[in-house]
């Protein structure tokens, strides 16, 4: 997937294929402007007022408890972007909004899209990063909101992909321990053994994780079977032979090519002989200029949050092989734009 601009008629797409239209405008003024726009209506709850049904504006407003002269104007931006639709005089959900955006609906994003609110004031950081080279630490904040936000962030993207990613990876014969390594809410452990009754795991995350995602994976209802570990995952010791499936799921951007490469030595090792190691990633394309816009933005975005970056399918599975294990075909995951999983598995 990825963003680019497109004509509304034929004189304009005529205009960007001649080369004539001013495309960074859009890409700039155009995408930050929709990109607040639909993160405010969701924080001000534009979307829950509207799941009922159509509504007019001051309806909205008052039930918002926003202006009703300014309510109009994000109503009709939101009717541009194509997340209501105008119906004689009222506002609606279009499918997309309905979807994606309304709290109980099984796909719904909205805790990401509340989680910008805190990536934004990170990505005005990317001037000073790119000139001095130094990084934010997501990871080192004291903030406790924004800690919770990151954690019910995480939650709604790995739900969106447990169907799939619980299908297609592998379980050895008889496994009953799985590890989750910087797990959060751990809701793909908690899909695995619910999938495979013998199965029972740990979820490894940082203290200030554990502490904002203990609700979510209780809220998971599998009791002592799914437990949290407090522990760091770049130095802690994760056992011998001790685990039939070991995931790691978007945390190697967050670490630089030494950490990733010792971790996956220590991982080895922890695996039961059959055992599997599955990494989900959104990954870098392998060259400049090959497609992934989402992995090669994200590359940026990680270079910020935490002087690393995305990687490519060939450094992870490289790292997989280095440490003795045996890479298997990867995955391309269709509910996780940009995302692959390398499992890789140990000699028997
Ligand atoms: C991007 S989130 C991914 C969460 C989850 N695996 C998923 O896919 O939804 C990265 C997670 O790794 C955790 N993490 C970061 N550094 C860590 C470390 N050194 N040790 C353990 N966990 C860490 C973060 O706290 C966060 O929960």
């Amino acid at each position: 997937m990825k963003l680019s601009v497109s004509g509304e008629n034929a004189a304009e797409r005529l205009a960007i294929a001649l080369g004539v239209a001013p495309v960074p405008l859009v890409d700039t003024h155009m995408a930050f402007l929709r990109a607040r726009a639909i993160m405010v209506a969701t924080k001000l709850g534009v979307f829950e007022a509207l799941a009922a049904g159509p509504l007019s504006s001051d309806a909205v407003a008052d039930r918002c408890g926003t202006s009703p002269a300014a309510t109009p104007k994000l109503l009709t931006a939101l009717v541009a972007c194509g997340y209501l639709r105008a119906v004689k005089g009222d506002y609606a959900l279009t499918a997309r909004a309905r979807t994606w955006l309304l709290a109980d609906s099984p796909q719904s994003v909205r805790d990401k899209l509340l989680f910008e609110f805190f990536e934004w004031t990170i990505v005005e950081g990317t001037e000073a990063f790119v000139r001095t080279g130094r990084a934010h630490d997501l990871h080192l904040s004291d903030d406790e909101e924004r800690w919770g936000a990151y954690q019910r962030a995480m939650r709604v993207l790995s739900r969106l992909a447990a169907p799939e990613i619980v299908r297609r990876t592998p379980l050895p014969r008889g496994a009953t321990r799985m590890l989750d390594i910087g797990g959060s809410h751990g809701c793909i452990p908690a899909a695995m053994c619910r999938r495979h009754p013998a199965l029972s795991a740990v979820v490894l995350d940082l203290p200030a994780a554990v502490r904002h995602a203990a609700p979510l994976l209780a809220a998971e209802g599998l009791g002592a079977r799914v437990v949290h570990r407090e522990g760091d995952a770049r130095v802690d010791d994760l056992g011998t032979a001790e685990w039939d499936l070991i995931y790691i799921s978007q945390l190697l951007h967050h670490f630089d090519e030494a950490t990733n490469r010792a971790l996956m030595q220590r991982v080895a090792r922890a695996l039961t002989p059959g055992g599997y190691v599955a990494v989900v990633e959104l990954v870098r394309p392998a060259a400049p200029g090959d497609a992934g816009q989402v992995g090669a933005l994200l590359d940026l975005y990680f270079a910020l949050t935490s002087q690393s970056g995305t990687w490519s399918i060939e450094e992870i599975a490289a790292w997989q092989r280095d440490a003795g294990l045996a890479p298997r075909r990867t995955i391309s995951l269709r509910t996780v734009p940009g995302a692959a999983e390398l499992v890789a598995r140990k000699r028997e």
